[in-house]
């Protein structure tokens, strides 16, 4: 894992775009598309890069991470119409190039194995941006999730229910199911993007970053990836304890490296 110490939100998203922006100069790409609060501004990046004539999704294909179960793909809240009106209807993706889950299927165990399969057919996801929950979920993948869990239906834990009510109309009204990438599906892209923002998140990426590896923190599946990116402003490094040693490294760290 490479741990990158940045002033401030804003650097943390002009980071994962320039991260972005690599993955498509190089060619056709596969990425993993996060919702959630964290990756916003990573987004807005993108949208005003695409706006100036510096970057183009149309070789591009996406895929989310998660879904809840039960809402339609209209209605204001689902990550169908999230990524739409965030991201993916600002920039040039090709129809049908932006793939999510059916909340909505009748049988939910098939729509997670088809969305598998979707992603295998597409030839895996090159870079995967993921937030991190305060319970330390990755996706939807609450604590005790197998480090080995494919796409399946998870039943969200109370402190989702309620770090995501300000999305709904209090707690009352989130989804209590979802389907979600598992761990297992999530660790096979290429390169993991974590992004965190914020104190709240401070203890999740300690746990995630410094802990044991253990289902109890399902973020510390990701030191078991050959690549990964963990960009955290200070608030949300605050827990770490080898602080000066991240810095240090990424300072001295080649420019012509990237991420
Ligand atoms: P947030 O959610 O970006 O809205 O903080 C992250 C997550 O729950 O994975």
């Amino acid at each position: 894992m490479e741990i990158i110490i940045l002033p401030s939100p804003d650097d943390v998203a002009r980071t994962a775009a320039d991260a972005i922006e690599r993955q498509l100069t190089a060619g056709p790409s596969v990425l993993g598309l996060a919702t959630g609060s964290t990756p916003l501004g990573t987004y807005q990046h993108l949208i005003q890069r695409h706006r100036d004539g510096k970057l183009s999704f149309t070789q591009a294909q996406a895929f989310l991470l998660d879904e809840y179960v039960g809402l339609p793909a209209e209605h204001p809240q689902s990550y169908h119409s999230v990524i739409r009106n965030e991201f993916t209807a600002s920039v040039d993706f090709a129809a049908d190039a932006v793939h999510g889950l059916n909340g909505m299927a009748d049988d939910l165990e098939a729509e997670a194995g088809q969305y598998e399969a979707r992603i295998a057919a597409a030839g895996g996801v090159d870079i995967q941006i993921l937030g991190i929950g305060t319970d330390g979920h990755i996706g939807f993948n609450e604590p005790m999730s197998s480090l080995a869990s494919r796409t399946r239906i998870k039943t969200l834990t109370q402190q989702t229910l309620q770090d995501n009510a300000h999305f709904f109309d209090g707690s009352e009204s989130v989804p209590n199911h979802v389907l979600t990438q598992g761990l297992g599906t999530i660790r096979e892209a290429r390169h993991l993007l974590l992004l965190a923002i914020g104190e709240t998140k401070a203890e999740a990426i300690a746990a995630a970053v410094e802990g044991p590896v253990a289902a109890s923190c399902p973020g510390s599946a990701l030191q078991l990836h050959p690549h990964v990116s963990v960009l955290v402003d200070e608030a949300a490094a605050s827990k770490l304890s080898f602080q000066n040693y991240y810095q240090d490294t990424f300072g001295r760290k080649p420019a012509w490296q990237g991420l």
